[in-house]
């Protein structure tokens, strides 16, 4: 039996919990200024129109900053209706036109518009916590759904020598090799590197970031 199989956990019901009994700035991913991924973003050179879309998005500050920054189509998404709850209420009302907050599993999705075209994907610390072959199948049939041709592709995730578990779930720990294997052959490496991210409890959680391209084929 692998602990994370649905059939045993409501992943909605687990991360609704979560998200309703923490402080945003206390949960164990929380940054206060989303650095690596904002560098990684800067890379890409986006219009400041184009779609970026946020798997797993929970309440992060990254919103905030690329509404600073100009973006204008920005989709977070989030198994957690309270997560997303949260990040409304944070966010300034003018602002709420640019993000749509779409309520949906990343591994199986209803909701997220497909007739949308990505040209960012980003997600901080969601596909780790895919631990069997159905999940990580469905994570990558969506991405490669709504990420268009020649659009990036942005995974940060535990290293290999990194965390075992988050949130009280078990994660797959992984290095650019293995994320390069998974996203299969049509996604080029641009950039890698390791980040030592320091949670609010002053633990030391090391996450690879990885930078793909979609080939334009
Ligand atoms: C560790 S948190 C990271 C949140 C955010 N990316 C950040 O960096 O602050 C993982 C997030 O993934 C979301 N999540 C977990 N499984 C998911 C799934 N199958 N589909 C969509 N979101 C999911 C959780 O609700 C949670 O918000």
């Amino acid at each position: 039996m692998n602990a994370n199989d649905k059939k045993y956990i409501n992943y909605q019901e687990h991360w609704n919990k979560v998200y309703s009994s923490n402080e945003i700035n206390n949960l164990g991913w929380y940054e206060e200024m989303p650095k690596p991924s904002l560098d990684l973003i800067a890379k890409c050179g986006l219009a400041k129109n184009a779609v970026i879309l946020d798997v797993g998005s929970g309440t992060t500050t990254l919103i905030d900053n690329l509404i600073q920054q100009g973006y204008k189509k920005i989709i977070a998404s989030d198994i957690s209706a309270i997560a997303l709850e949260k990040l409304k209420a944070r966010l300034a009302e003018e602002n709420s036109e640019f993000v749509q907050l779409v309520v949906d599993d990343i591994t199986d999705p209803q909701r997220i518009d497909f007739t949308l075209k990505a040209d960012l994907w980003h997600d901080r610390t969601v596909l780790h916590f895919l631990t069997n072959e159905n999940q990580q199948t469905g994570y990558l049939s969506t991405l490669k759904k709504i990420v268009k041709k020649g659009g990036y592709v942005i995974i940060a995730v535990f290293t290999l020598e990194g965390a075992k578990k988050c949130s009280g779930l078990n994660v797959k720990n992984y290095d650019q090799k293995m994320i390069s294997e998974f996203l299969g052959k049509d996604f080029e490496l641009l950039q890698y590197f390791n980040y030592l991210y320091i949670n609010p409890s002053g633990g030391e959680r090391p996450y690879v970031y990885t930078l793909f391209r979609r080939k334009h084929i």
